[in-house]
């Protein structure tokens, strides 16, 4: 399926410039930064893939540039390694003769990074703006509230925290603080085996702070069962759940989810079943556990790739994931279809924020000396925070 086919599959062209519009101004609730206060070059420069180039050339490997699958095509040709957060977080800490860690993703990747990497390092992150609307469903007054609230209900001990990589760096510092662990959607299952298991021997999981990544691995792959699962709504007293129910709980899944995954619907299946004789749905994790009990494959991103790469020639394959990821796909894969599981364009919003201008801008304050955009993470924040990541990349 060429691109083309593509862009009407799913009913439209590439996002508007207004997306690059966005993110200027301030917004205090968000984990995110807010500003981008460089000169950037304009988006129409034609010599922008040349001056990217030329930047990266000139800095050599005292740069590495680091791509999240849901980048932008403009931007992943410059990246030095691509892969889910989990392979990000892993190849971010494996680099340190790098003295500057160019991150293409978002603000949660960039403060994992910076977390796992030397202090001589930089990370930068080419726009602040670039945050998760999921990270910024669990603040860290919220999560301790709903601590407060397991103790209160006598249900703290045994509650082991699991906080999805989605989250601000004060979350996996709270989770480390509560000998907790992170995970991926590409270990999520290892994660919860771990707190389970004679490691942790935890009789529940506080989840954060995808309910639905929590639900689809418990129920789907430990073989738990819905009733086991309580929703924690932050913005209830005591999460809107009884010192009994939480007591009772195996998975108390924080209410948060993905506005890019949870818009895909079961109808979104049924119609794509009926419109591509024997395609085969795979679906991220993040989507709706009705999605994912209805697609015939579920993974990462990584996953998902690798599912795609991998099959003969003349299968067919509709993705519920971000566009920019089923786009590069069906462009890599003319011999195959790869269409959108949704009808309706679907990209994350802040992983296109970054766009080459904000890349070039980057490189080229590199090679006149002028760090841009680091990120950093608070030392006592990072030290609990370290402990979380680390039992997660040491996860069997
Ligand atoms: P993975 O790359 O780990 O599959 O995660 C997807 C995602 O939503 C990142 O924000
Ligand atoms: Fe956050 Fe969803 Fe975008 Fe991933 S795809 S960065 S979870 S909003």
């Amino acid at each position: 399926m060429t691109l083309d086919t593509v862009d009407a599959a799913v009913g439209g062209p590439a996002p508007s410039p207004l997306l690059l519009l966005l993110g200027r101004g301030t917004d205090p609730a968000s984990e995110r930064g807010v500003d981008c206060p460089g000169d950037l070059p304009s988006a129409s420069d034609p010599d922008l893939v040349e001056r990217a180039r030329a930047a990266k050339a000139a800095l050599g490997d005292s740069v590495f540039v680091l791509g999240h699958h849901y980048q932008r095509d403009e931007v992943i040709q410059f990246a030095d390694v691509t892969g889910d957060s989990f392979k990000l977080a892993r190849d971010a800490a494996a680099r340190p003769d790098a003295r500057h860690i160019v991150f293409c993703g978002v603000h949660f990747m960039a403060e994992s990074a910076d977390i796992l990497t030397a202090e001589r390092q930089g990370v930068i992150l080419p726009d602040l703006a670039a945050g998760c609307s999921m990270a910024d469903m669990a603040t860290a007054e919220q999560v301790e509230q709903a601590w407060d609230a397991l103790v209160d209900a006598g249900a703290a001990d045994g509650t082991v925290p699991v906080t999805y990589m989605n989250s601000s760096a004060a979350i996996k510092g709270f989770t480390g603080r509560h000998d907790g662990t992170v995970c991926t959607s590409s270990n999520a299952r290892r994660a919860l085996e771990w707190a389970f298991g004679p490691d942790r021997r935890g009789e529940r999981v506080l989840f954060l702070p995808d309910q639905h990544l929590g639900r689809n691995t418990a129920v789907r792959e430990l073989g738990l069962s819905l009733t086991d699962c309580v929703v924690y709504n932050p913005h209830r007293p005591n999460g809107g759940l009884t010192a009994r129910q939480l007591r009772d709980a195996k998975m108390i899944l924080w209410k948060g989810h993905c506005s890019v995954h949870g818009r895909f619907s079961r109808a979104c299946v049924d119609e794509v079943r009926a419109r591509i004789p024997g395609v085969t749905v795979i679906a991220h994790p993040e989507c709706q556990y009705e999605v994912v009990t209805a697609a015939d494959l579920v993974g990462s991103t990584e996953y998902i790739i690798k599912v795609v790469d991998e099959a003969p020639p003349g299968s067919a394959f509709a993705v519920g994931t971000e566009l920019n990821l089923v786009r590069r796909l069906a462009n890599r894969h003319p011999d195959k279809t790869v269409a959108f599981l949704d009808k309706t364009v679907c990209y994350c919003s802040t992983m296109n924020r970054i766009d080459l201008p904000h890349l070039v801008w980057t490189l080229e304050s590199l090679v006149r000396g002028e760090v841009v955009n680091r990120v950093t993470v608070d030392p006592d924040i990072a030290a609990n925070a370290r402990k979380a990541l680390e039992t997660m990349l040491a996860l069997p």
